[in-house]
C-alpha cells in the first residue's frame, strides 16, 4: 500500500484514502494540499476526463446521508417575502446543494460556492443540461467561485440562514497550510450567519478533537457561538458526525 494512504489508514482517516483511492497520482498532492485550489482544479479536471458522462463526486456521502439535519432548519422563513439563505461551503461536484433546492418546500436561494473554477463550470454546465425542478417554484440555484475565508465579499453580515460544509473544514485542517484558513472560514460564517442561523460541519474528525477546535476558535469576541454533535451514523467501517454551530445571542 502507498505509505501515505497506510498512514492516513493508521490515524482513523479511512475516508479520505478511500476517496483518493482511484486518484493514486494525485495522492500525496491532495492530501496536503487540500487548502490550494491548483490541487482541486486538477482533482476535478482529472476525475471529469475519466467518465464520459458527468458524474457528481461526493465526499464522505451524498444527500440521503444528511438530509435529516439539513431539511429541518429550512422550515421556517426568516423573512416574509425573502428565499432563505442556504450556502454549500466548498460544494465541488456534490449534489448536495442542488437536492437542497430539489426537496425545499419553502423558497430557497441555494448558492454552492467552491474555490475550484473546475469544479464550478462542471456544475453549471450539469444543471443546465439537467434541468432540475425546484419544490417551490421560487427557489433559485447558483454556483460560485468563492474563497469561502472571503465570505463577506459575497454576503451581508447577518444574511444567511444556513450554511452546510460536507468535508471542507476538514479538508482545511488535514492540510499542511490549512489549519489558519479553517479557522477563518469558521469566523466569516459565523459573521454572514442570521442570529437564528446554522453552520453544519459534516464530518469523520472524532467529536473529541473537533468541538475543542471549534469551541476554541468560536470564542472571540464578535464570533461567540454554540457547539453540539450527532452522530450521522456508520459507512464503511467509519463513524461520521454532523457539528452544529450556532451563533450565540449577545444580550447587551
Ligand atoms: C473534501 S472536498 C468536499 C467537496 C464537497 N463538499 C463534497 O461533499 O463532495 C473539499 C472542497 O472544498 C473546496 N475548497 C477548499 N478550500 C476552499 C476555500 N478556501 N473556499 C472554497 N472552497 C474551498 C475544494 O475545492 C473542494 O471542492
Amino acid at each position: 500500500m502507498n505509505p501515505v494512504l497506510k498512514h492516513l489508514v493508521l490515524s482513523g482517516r479511512r475516508v479520505v484514502a478511500a476517496c483518493v483511492r482511484h486518484h493514486s497520482s494525485l495522492t500525496t498532492e491532495l492530501i496536503e494540499n487540500m487548502d490550494k485550489k491548483a490541487t482541486w482544479d486538477r482533482f476535478y479536471a482529472e476525475s471529469s476526463s475519466r467518465t464520459p458522462t458527468f458524474k457528481n463526486f461526493e465526499w464522505f456521502f451524498g444527500f440521503e446521508a444528511v438530509q435529516d439535519f439539513i431539511m429541518p432548519l429550512l422550515q421556517t422563513k426568516s423573512h416574509p417575502d425573502a428565499p432563505l439563505q442556504v450556502l454549500d461551503m466548498g460544494c465541488g461536484t456534490s449534489a448536495l446543494g442542488p437536492c437542497i433546492y430539489r426537496h425545499s418546500p419553502l423558497p430557497v436561494q441555494v448558492t454552492c460556492a467552491d474555490i475550484s473554477p473546475v469544479a464550478v463550470r462542471l456544475m453549471q454546465e450539469h444543471v443546465r443540461a439537467k434541468a432540475i425542478q425546484p419544490h417551490n417554484i421560487s427557489s433559485k440555484l447558483k454556483f460560485v467561485e468563492l474563497d469561502c475565508t472571503q465570505l463577506h465579499e459575497h454576503y451581508g453580515s447577518r444574511s444567511v440562514d444556513l450554511v452546510v460544509d460536507k468535508g471542507t473544514t476538514d479538508a482545511l485542517l488535514r492540510s499542511k497550510e490549512g489549519k489558519g484558513k479553517a479557522g477563518l472560514v469558521l469566523k466569516q460564517c459565523l459573521k454572514v450567519l442570521r442570529s437564528s442561523g446554522a453552520l453544519l460541519q459534516f464530518s469523520d474528525e472524532d467529536p473529541d478533537a473537533r468541538l475543542l477546535w471549534l469551541e476554541t476558535e468560536a470564542q472571540e469576541p464578535g464570533v461567540m457561538a454554540d457547539v453540539g454533535v450527532q452522530e450521522v451514523g456508520e459507512l464503511r467501517g467509519v463513524c461520521y458526525y454532523c457539528y452544529q454551530v450556532t451563533p450565540r445571542l449577545i444580550v447587551h
